[in-house]
C-alpha cells in the first residue's frame, strides 16, 4: 500500500523544485456548480489540484512558496473550517489542522483567510505561479493581494512582476504516471472492460441503449468506481455514425450493432474503452468485414507504441491499414488514387474516419500533456516514454451517400483500448472487455440463457 501522504508530498516538492527561488504557486481546487433550484452537480475536485494534495474537499487552494536561501520549500493549504451545523447536514470536513496532519501539509488554514495571508506569503516573491482566466474569482483576489503588497511598496517590499502559467509544468509531470497511477489505471481498465463484458451479455434485440448503460453504471459503482469518467455512449444502429451521440434512448432492433463508449472514473483516474457488438450476437457479413479491418487497424497501431516512436505514429498506421480497406471495399474510389498515401493526401478518407486514433488519459479522459514539441520550427510529434498512457480506438463510420456501397451503410464501429507504454513496448491496461469476432460471438446474449 503506497504512503498517499508521502506521495503528494513528493510531487509537490518537484514542482516547487522547478519554480523560481522564493517564488509562489497558487492552486485552487474546481468549485461546487449548481445543476438546478439547490441541487450541486455531483463535485469532482480538480484533477491537478488532487494530483499535488490527495484532497478532495472543495473550497480548497494550495500555495506552494519555493525553497529560497536556507529557507526550504512549504506547503500550504486553504480549506472549509470545521463545522458542527454544516457537518450534520453535508458530512465530514477535515478542518485545516486535521487536514495539516493527515495530508502532510506545513501549514493550513481555513479558506475565509485566504487573502490575509496571501498579501503576506506574496511579500517579496519574484513571481507568481497561477493559471489566469481559469477561474474568475480567485482571479479577482489575485489581483486584490498584487495591489495589498504594492501598497506596501513604501517600506521595501516588492510585489512578484511575473506571472508563470503554472499549468504546462503540471501537464508535464502528469503526462508520465508513476507505478502506483499505472496500477490505479489497470484497475480502472479492469473494471470499464467487466462493464463491457456484463453490457455485452445483457444485450438482445427489443431492449433500449438506457438499458445497457444501466448495466455498465451498475458495474463501474459496484466495484468501487465512483463515477463514469464522462457520458456513456450507447449508439445502436444508425447512431452509432453520431461521434458524440449520448442520448441513449433508441430500442435496438435486431440486426443492429450497438457501440459502446464508457469507462469509469476510479480514485481520480480515467479509463475509456469503445467496443461495438451485434445485439443478436451474430454480425451480419458486411458488419463483420469492417469490424475485422478495424481490428487490423488497431492491431497495426498497437505494434507502433514503443518508448521513442512517434506519438503520431500509431495514427498514421492505423490509417494506413484503414484506408487500404476503404480502397479494397469500395467505400474510396480506388480508381482515384495510385497509392494509399494519395488517398490519405487527399483526405479520401475522411467522410468515413474523421477522429485521431487516441489522446493521453489520466486522470482527465482527454488527458494533459502537449502532443507536440513546440520548442521546434516543425513543430514535431513528440517522442513516447515509459508511462504515458494513450488510448487506441480506430473506427469506421459509414453513412449513405452516392457511390458508397449499400450493403455498409449506417455501420458505425470503433474499438478502444487503453495502454501503458513500457521500457519495450506497451502494456493492455483493458483486456478484460472481449474483443474478437469469437469472444464476442460468445457472450452477447448469454443472460438470457
Ligand atoms: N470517450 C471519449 C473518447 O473516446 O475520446
Ligand atoms: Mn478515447
Ligand atoms: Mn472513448
Amino acid at each position: 500500500m503506497m504512503d498517499y501522504a508521502a506521495q503528494y508530498g513528493k510531487r509537490r516538492a518537484r514542482l516547487a523544485a522547478q519554480m523560481q527561488p522564493g517564488s509562489v504557486a497558487v492552486l485552487p481546487t474546481a468549485p461546487e456548480i449548481l445543476r438546478n433550484g439547490d441541487s450541486d452537480y455531483p463535485y469532482r475536485h480538480d484533477s491537478s489540484f488532487y494530483y499535488l494534495t490527495g484532497f478532495t474537499e472543495p473550497e480548497s487552494v494550495l500555495v506552494l512558496v519555493a525553497a529560497h536561501g536556507d529557507k526550504p520549500a512549504r506547503a500550504i493549504l486553504f480549506c472549509r473550517e470545521k463545522n458542527v451545523e454544516r457537518e450534520i447536514w453535508d458530512g465530514y470536513r477535515h478542518g485545516p489542522e486535521a487536514a495539516r496532519t493527515a495530508f502532510g501539509f506545513d501549514d493550513a488554514y481555513p479558506i475565509s483567510e485566504l487573502d490575509t495571508h496571501m498579501a503576506r506569503i506574496l511579500a517579496n516573491a519574484p513571481a507568481l505561479y497561477y493559471a489566469v482566466a481559469s477561474n474568475a474569482a480567485l482571479d479577482a483576489q489575485v489581483t486584490g493581494w498584487i495591489k495589498a503588497v504594492r501598497a506596501q511598496g513604501r517600506t521595501g517590499t516588492t510585489a512578484p512582476d511575473t506571472v508563470v502559467n503554472v499549468l504546462p509544468l503540471l501537464d508535464e509531470m502528469r503526462l508520465i504516471k508513476d507505478a502506483d497511477e499505472q496500477a490505479l489505471m489497470l484497475r480502472a481498465g479492469e473494471i470499464s472492460g467487466g462493464a463491457h463484458a456484463r453490457a455485452m451479455r445483457a444485450a438482445k434485440p427489443g431492449m433500449f441503449e438506457y438499458e445497457l448503460e444501466a448495466e455498465l453504471l451498475y458495474a463501474f459503482r459496484k466495484h468501487g468506481a465512483q463515477f463514469p469518467a464522462y457520458t456513456p455512449i450507447v449508439a445502436s444502429g444508425p447512431n452509432a455514425c453520431i461521434l458524440h451521440y449520448n442520448v441513449n434512448d433508441r430500442q435496438m432492433q435486431d440486426g443492429d450493432l450497438v457501440l459502446i463508449d464508457a469507462g469509469c472514473e476510479l480514485d481520480g483516474y480515467a479509463s475509456d474503452i469503445t467496443r461495438t457488438f451485434p445485439v443478436n450476437g451474430r454480425f451480419t457479413d458486411a458488419q463483420r468485414t469492417l469490424y475485422e479491418l478495424v481490428l487490423a487497424a488497431q492491431d497495426a497501431a498497437f505494434r507502433a507504441i514503443a518508448p521513442g516512436r512517434p506519438y503520431s505514429a500509431f495514427h498514421e498506421a492505423a490509417l494506413r491499414v484503414l484506408v487500404q480497406g476503404m480502397l479494397d471495399l469500395g467505400l474510396v474510389d480506388k480508381t482515384k488514387y495510385a497509392t494509399v498515401d494519395d488517398a490519405i493526401a487527399d483526405k479520401a478518407h475522411v467522410p468515413f474516419y474523421m477522429h485521431g486514433t487516441g489522446h493521453w488519459l489520466g486522470m482527465d479522459v482527454h488527458d494533459v500533456g502537449a502532443y507536440r514539441d513546440v520548442t521546434q520550427a516543425d513543430k514535431p510529434s513528440r517522442p513516447l516514454q515509459e508511462g504515458m498512457v494513450v488510448t487506441v480506438e480506430p473506427g469506421i463510420y459509414v453513412r449513405p451517400a452516392d457511390g458508397v456501397p449499400e450493403r455498409f451503410w449506417h455501420i458505425g464501429i470503433r474499438i478502444e483500448d487503453d495502454v501503458v507504454v513500457t521500457g519495450d513496448g506497451y502494456r493492455l491496461l483493458t483486456a478484460s472487455a472481449p474483443k474478437t469476432v469469437a469472444e464476442i460471438e460468445a457472450i452477447v446474449g448469454t443472460t438470457h440463457g
